[in-house]
């Protein structure tokens, strides 16, 4: 539908460009004016058809209400702030991430979705959000210092290994997959404060545990954990 639309709408637009006699000139002699011409304008049609096709290849009907893109999923849940994923690390807590990832790490192999080794992408975000979160207690702990390199990569405590370079990339990251999710959920502001932290409120969300399983099927291997 998506590709039909541009594929109509860039042919229209290139069929206006030119003139009317052009669109309905006789076909001439071979090499002559008007076969020329002829040559020309079918050669601009079958551009515009490839480009109105590649661009329909990028764009995906997404349900909309009010002008608005719908949240994903048709999962309802309250998030709750749970103080077990905002704490600095403890083997408890460092448990409780841990099983937030699926046997084989998200990464799966499946005929057709992904025929090469992939990833997928939530459990690779979920994983920067935990590697930020241990080098943000590393960093609280350490001397002041304006470099990330001198933080130390290993907790002795809970076996966690921070490496705090590379979770660096991570910001940019997760900056993207928020915004490629572009999650639209309303949250509802406290009609006193005219503020809200998010929590305590129904959103519409894909069943986690859904996608969980189907990681675990498809598993490339039988690793656990999130890893750091
Ligand atoms: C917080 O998460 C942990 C680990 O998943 C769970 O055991 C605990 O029940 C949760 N707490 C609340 C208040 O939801
Ligand atoms: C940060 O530390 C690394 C390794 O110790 C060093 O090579 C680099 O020069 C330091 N950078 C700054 C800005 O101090
Ligand atoms: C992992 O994927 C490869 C395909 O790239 C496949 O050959 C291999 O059997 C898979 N291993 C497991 C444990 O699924």
């Amino acid at each position: 539908m998506a590709s039909q639309n541009a594929e109509e709408y860039i042919l229209k637009e290139s069929l206006l460009n030119h003139e009317e006699d052009q669109l309905y000139a006789p076909l001439g002699k071979p090499g002559g004016r008007s076969g020329y011409r002829y040559l020309i304008l079918m050669g601009t049609v079958v551009v515009s058809l490839l480009a109105g096709y590649s661009i329909g290849q990028t764009t995906v009907h997404e349900p909309v209400q009010y002008g608005l893109a719908t949240p994903p999923g048709s999962f309802r849940t309250v998030w709750d702030l749970n103080t077990t994923f905002i704490q600095r690390p403890t083997l408890k807590s460092e448990a409780a991430w841990n099983s937030l990832v699926p046997v084989g790490r998200g990464f799966v192999h499946h005929p057709q979705l992904a025929p090469f080794v992939s990833n997928i992408a939530v459990f690779h975000q979920l994983h920067c959000l935990h590697g930020i979160l241990v080098a943000y207690y590393k960093a609280l702990e350490s001397p002041p210092t304006s470099n990330f390199t001198d933080i130390p990569d290993f907790d002795h405590e809970t076996g966690v290994k921070t490496a705090v370079p590379h979770i660096h990339h991570c910001f940019d990251y997760l900056r993207q997959t928020i915004m490629c999710a572009a999650d639209t959920n309303m949250e509802v502001l406290d009609r006193e404060t005219h503020a809200t932290n998010g929590f305590g409120q129904t959103k519409k969300c894909r069943n986690y545990e859904h996608v969980f399983a189907w990681a675990e099927r498809y598993a490339n291997s039988s690793d656990t954990g999130i890893l750091s």
